[in-house]
């Protein structure tokens, strides 16, 4: 029943039961942005010094760069993700770690209920993409002070050959679980200029807008990384 609640309840639910126990883990040595490991650039995205520094992370599934952020960094940095499993196997996983905290929540709605602000939000395909921008950026606004950065990485709009949006609304895509079925899911598949658009409005200016290829996956970009200020 629950796993009807969400396709991403269903992902962590069937990655759960193929994983077993979430045990302990090294922190990785890296951030990572795109589809490819290693590949892109590393937490120097969100800002040359992050020592001391407040993030949030907005979808952060089991929490390997939450966790990378908080030990390699000297950050503190707050994850939030949809489903319950997935903040118990982060926790599980990096609970260990000082300055570190995981937080089962929407993130439209963590954002509306939290207290304080943040130095950093960032997402890695994460909430962003996933919520309806005209709502989500401007509550992540709400919660950066004036130069605060805002980083997200979403899969590419022309990834494997498509056309990014030629409006606003959402187009239907697909969770793939991990024994191959699917699930839909609206996303938002902006080109870099339409999520311009939407950041100028919520109040942001953009910074840049990367593409990334996955080799795996033929010559088409597969991430989009965009980095953006708050006004
Ligand atoms: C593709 S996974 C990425 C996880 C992680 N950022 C990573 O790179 O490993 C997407 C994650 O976003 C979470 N998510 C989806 N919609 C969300 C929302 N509205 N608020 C918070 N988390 C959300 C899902 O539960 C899932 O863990």
């Amino acid at each position: 029943m629950l796993a009807q609640a969400s396709p991403w309840h269903a992902h962590a639910l069937q990655r759960t039961a193929a994983a077993g126990l979430a045990e302990p883990l090294l922190v990785p040595a890296r951030m990572e942005w795109t589809t490819r490991p290693g590949q892109g650039p590393d937490a120097d995205v969100l800002g040359p010094d992050l020592r001391g520094k407040r993030l949030l992370e907005l979808g952060c599934g089991p929490g390997h760069n939450a966790a990378h952020l908080a030990a390699r960094h000297g950050t503190h940095v707050t994850g939030v993700d949809l489903v319950g499993l997935q903040v118990r196997r982060a926790r599980s996983h990096y609970g260990r770690l000082h300055n570190l905290t995981f937080v089962a929540g929407h993130a439209l709605h963590h954002l509306q209920a939290c207290d304080g602000q943040f130095d950093v939000i960032y997402s890695v395909f994460g909430a962003i993409g996933l919520v309806t921008p005209e709502f989500l950026l401007p509550a992540i606004a709400r919660r950066l002070p004036p130069g605060g950065v805002l980083a997200f990485s979403v899969p590419h709009p022309q990834r494997g050959g498509r056309r990014p949006s030629g409006d606003d609304r959402p187009r239907r895509d697909h969770v793939t679980l991990p024994d191959r079925s699917r699930l839909p899911i609206a996303r938002w598949e902006f080109s870099p200029d339409r999520w311009e658009k939407h950041l100028s409005l919520a109040g942001f200016w953009l910074t840049s807008a990367q593409e990334f290829h996955d080799p795996r996956a033929g010559h088409w970009p597969t991430t989009l990384l965009i980095r953006a200020r708050r006004l």
